[in-house]
C-alpha cells in the first residue's frame, strides 16, 4: 500500500547509510524526494535509486549546520516542489574518544552537525508546514541518547538534546497539525559503524538479544510508518530500532 502518497519528503544526509535507505523506502511508498547532503556529489546514487521507484527525486547540497546555507536550501526545495510534507533530520556524525581526550573541537563539531543542525532544518521547514497546517517530522536520534555510552559524551548528549528538541516541537507544533517523533537506531551496519574496531562490533552485537545488527532499512521502515498517516496520533515519541539492545 502506498501509505504517503504524492508527498514531498525533505531527508538530511541522504548520500548513503541510513538516509538513503529511508529516501528508498519513502520512495517506495509514494513520495518524492528533496534530497540534501553535504557531500551533494554523492546524492546522485540515491536520487537513482528514488528515479527506479518512478518518483521525482532533486539534490540540494546543504550542510545543516549553516544556517545560511540550510535557508538557501530549503527555499530552493519549496520553490521547486511547491510543499514539504515529510522531514527526516537523518544527518549526523561521531567523533568517538573518552571525555578525558575529548577536545573542545570534537564536542562543537557533533553537537553542531547533530543538534544545531536539526534545530535549523526544523525551523527552516516548519514555516512551510504551518502555512500547509500539516507535517511530520521525524528525528533520527539513537539509542546512547537514552543510556549514555563511554566515548561518545558528544554524540550522545547531541542525540539525548535531539530527543528533548523532537519533544518541544511536538508540544509547540501540534496545535497546527505538525507531529514529531523520534527514532533511536541501536547498532546498523553502515560506513559510521565499520570504522568501529571489530572488538567493539562484537561487544554491541552481544547486547543484542536478536543476535544480529541492524540494516538500513530495518530503520527506514520505522521512519516510514512514523511520516505516514498510519501514525496519526503518534506524537513526541522515540521510537527504539536495536534488536532489544535497550529496553
Ligand atoms: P553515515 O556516515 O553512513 O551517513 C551520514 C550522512 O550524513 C553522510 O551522507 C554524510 O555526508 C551526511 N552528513 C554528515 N555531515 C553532514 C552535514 N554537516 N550536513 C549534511 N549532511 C551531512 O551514517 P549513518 O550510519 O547512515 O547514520 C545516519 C544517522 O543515523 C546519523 O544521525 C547517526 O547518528 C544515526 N545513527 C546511526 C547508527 C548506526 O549504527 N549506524 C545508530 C544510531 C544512530
Amino acid at each position: 500500500m502506498k501509505t504517503i502518497e504524492n508527498k514531498i519528503a525533505l531527508v538530511t544526509g541522504a548520500a548513503r547509510g541510513i538516509g538513503q535507505a529511508i529516501a528508498v523506502q519513502l520512495a517506495a511508498d509514494g513520495a518524492d524526494l528533496a534530497l540534501c547532503d553535504v557531500q551533494a556529489d554523492w546524492l546522485e546514487a540515491t536520487a537513482a535509486k528514488v528515479r527506479e521507484l518512478g518518483r521525482r527525486a532533486e539534490t540540494y547540497a546543504m550542510n545543516v549546520a549553516d544556517g545560511t546555507a540550510v535557508g538557501e536550501a530549503v527555499a530552493r526545495v519549496a520553490a521547486d516542489f511547491g510543499r514539504i510534507d515529510i522531514l527526516v533530520n537523518n544527518a549526523g556524525i561521531t567523533r568517538d574518544t573518552l571525555l578525558i581526550r575529548m577536545t573542545e573541537e570534537d564536542w562543537d563539531q557533533v553537537l553542531d552537525i547533530n543538534l544545531k543542525g536539526a534545530f535549523l532544518v526544523t525551523k527552516a521547514v516548519v514555516k512551510f508546514m504551518m502555512k500547509q497546517r500539516a507535517g511530520a517530522i521525524i528525528n533520527i536520534a539513537s539509542v546512547v541518547g537514552l543510556t549514555g555510552n563511554p566515548g561518545q559524551a558528544n554524540y550522545s548528549a547531541s542525540k539525548a538534546g535531539l530527543i528533548a528538541l523532537t519533544k518541544t516541537t511536538a508540544k509547540e507544533l501540534g496545535s497546527r497539525g505538525i507531529r514529531a517523533n523520534a527514532v533511536a537506531p541501536g547498532f546498523i551496519r553502515t560506513a559510521m559503524t565499520d570504522q568501529l574496531p571489530e572488538s567493539a562490533q562484537q561487544a554491541m552485537l552481544r547486547l543484542v538479544p536478536l543476535g544480529r545488527p541492524g540494516e538500513p532499512e530495518d530503520v527506514a521502515q520505522a521512519v516510514a510508518f512514523l511520516a505516514s498517516d498510519n501514525a496519526a496520533y503518534v506524537n513526541g515519541q522515540v521510537l527504539t530500532v536495536c534488536g532489544g539492545m535497550v529496553m
